[in-house]
């Protein structure tokens, strides 16, 4: 079994957290980025080396400010050792706070953007930064102005305020500006000094050695044996059986149900990713039976329930005509966090979605990876941009974006189209990419409207999108309003809606899905 990040980034709301881990990864160091509450979790499971508490938008004594784990401060490696700590910006001012120190917003120390440092002290963190390496990039109203107790100063900038610091023992570190982004002339020194020599990272984020490895992994526990894996298309799947295809071969089906869930064109773009994944896919038609069991209900966890038993049957029926005994799924390691891990054993019991795969073997290649580590491993296995950029979508599809009505072939019909034409706009004005997710989907009140000249009963849109590290806390999207007309314009025209709605609440309150 592959090991799990060393580093972990806590994400306390900036912009440019994903440039951390981008940059450790340049660097050949795997990181996870979690939220707080994700970050609590993993501490609890597994050990770390290294915790970085990523910048932020808020002020450290402002009300619902982020908190990072409770404990992070002092946490320990399994050999006793100290897990070293760096807080950048917000995360430098919260450790300060934390410990005792003050941070205040002082009008003359605010900086925005490029900013010169000065007074570097000797220290392993500023090692082989040069005279000439001293501008950085700062974001910031508040600053610390008192260091706490048994902290020193490390750097200043111009105006006197503390831009790194750091304790006695050399295990907690803070800097004011951001090594993360390029106008930070020193910053991937400084990261690479903060985790090679003062946390003692190892190297291991290569994506020709990780490949090499679940190859390995696979090839081990399959032997002989034949697999089948579910296949959605998504980032997951796709890389997943890319990985593995070449040395499965016949030996692997890959299989798609079509329960009538799934987007306009999807199937296609299905196809598409399985051919450049290199397997056999096998497609089963299956959508009137799903349609008429989960329209019975309207209640979401009901209609999950369903999908989920009807899925697991057929799959299971699938996997024992290709007469494979092994199922293989790319379960990830944020999947963890909630389920526990089984050591060593790379077949376990299921415990994602909570399918029921009966007698049949499971297989986990990828349960030690993150998202955006699959991402990247999907690009470097040269697959379509399509595939590790593709957002994600929820397993039972738009059987839960039909809310408050029966699910039935017409509502699935309009929310398809509706998903479609929504996707067409945001994608024309690039701004579909920007997105963590989009969600389209029909609510089903009455409304009443007027279409023609008569007064019309029907349904509403409701369109969403949000941005998100990990999908534990979300940000709703304020589209501009020329999107927001031209949505609104389109969607109307469909047959049986009235209304359209725009939905930008954050999570929480909100999830992302609508139910
Ligand atoms: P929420 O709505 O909980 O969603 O904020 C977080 C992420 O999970 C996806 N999601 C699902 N995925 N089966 C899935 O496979 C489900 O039942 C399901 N519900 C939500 C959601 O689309 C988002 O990416």
């Amino acid at each position: 079994m592959d090991t799990l990040p060393q580093v972990v980034i806590v994400e306390l709301g900036s912009q440019v957290t994903r440039l951390i881990e981008r940059t450790l990864r340049e660097l050949g160091v795997r990181s996870a980025i979690l939220s707080p509450q994700q970050a609590a979790k993993w501490f609890k499971k597994f050990p770390v080396k290294v915790v970085i508490l990523s910048g932020g938008p808020a002020s450290v004594y402002e009300w619902g400010a982020p908190q990072p784990p409770r404990g992070c401060l002092s946490l320990r490696r399994p050999d006793g050792k100290p897990v070293s700590v760096l807080g950048i910006c917000y995360g430098m001012q919260w450790i300060a706070r934390e410990l005792g120190g003050r941070v205040e917003s002082v009008a003359t120390k605010r900086e925005y953007g490029s900013a010169e440092i000065a007074g570097i002290q000797t220290n392993k963190i500023f090692e082989g930064v040069g005279d000439s390496d001293t501008h950085v990039w700062m974001s910031h109203g508040d600053s610390v102005t008192k260091l706490p107790t048994g902290f020193s100063s490390l750097a200043k900038t111009r105006d006197g305020a503390f831009a790194a610091m750091t304790n006695e023992a050399g295990t907690i570190y803070g800097v004011q500006f951001h090594p993360e982004v390029n106008e930070t002339a020193c910053g991937r020194k400084l990261l690479a000094n903060f985790v090679f020599k003062i946390a003692g990272c190892d190297r291991d984020w290569e994506a020709s050695s990780m490949v090499a490895s679940i190859r390995k992994t696979v090839a081990a526990a399959m032997r002989g044996k034949k697999a089948v894996i579910g296949f959605s298309g998504g980032v997951d799947s796709t890389t997943l059986t890319a990985l593995i295809a070449p040395s499965l071969g016949k030996r692997l089906r890959a299989i798609t149900i079509d329960a009538g869930h799934l987007r306009q064109g999807e199937m296609e773009e299905i196809r598409r990713h399985a051919k450049a994944a290199g397997v056999e896919l096998r497609v089963v038609k299956a959508a009137p039976r799903f349609v008429a069991a989960i329209g019975k209900t309207i209640d979401a966890e009901n209609k999950r329930a369903i999908f989920r038993r009807m899925y697991a049957a057929v799959f299971c029926q699938e996997a024992k005509r290709f007469g494979a005994s092994v199922v293989i799924q790319g379960t990830l390691a944020p999947d963890q966090i909630e389920s526990g891990r089984t050591g060593g054993a790379v077949i376990k019991t299921h415990h994602n979605v909570g399918l029921d795969f009966g007698r049949f073997g499971q297989l986990h290649p990828i349960d030690h990876l993150f998202k955006y580590e699959v991402r990247e491993l999907g690009r470097e296995l040269g697959l379509p941009e399509s595939v590790w950029k593709r957002q994600p979508f929820p397993g039972p599809g738009l059987f839960i974006r039909v809310v408050g009505a029966p699910v039935t072939k017409e509502c699935l019909g309009i929310v398809r189209e509706a998903d479609a034409m929504v996707r067409e706009i945001l994608e024309r004005r690039r701004l579909y990419d920007g997105l963590s997710q989009l969600v389209v989907g029909l609510v089903g009140v009455n409304t009443v409207g007027v279409k023609g000249d008569a007064r019309a009963y029907g349904h509403m849109i409701l369109v969403r999108a949000v941005k998100t590290i990990d999908f534990m806390t979300a940000k709703g999207v304020v589209f501009p309003e020329p999107v927001v007309e031209e949505i609104k314009s389109s969607l109307v025209k469909l047959k049986g809606i009235v209304r359209v709605v725009f939905d930008p609440t954050d999570k929480p309150p909100a999830t992302t899905e609508l139910e």
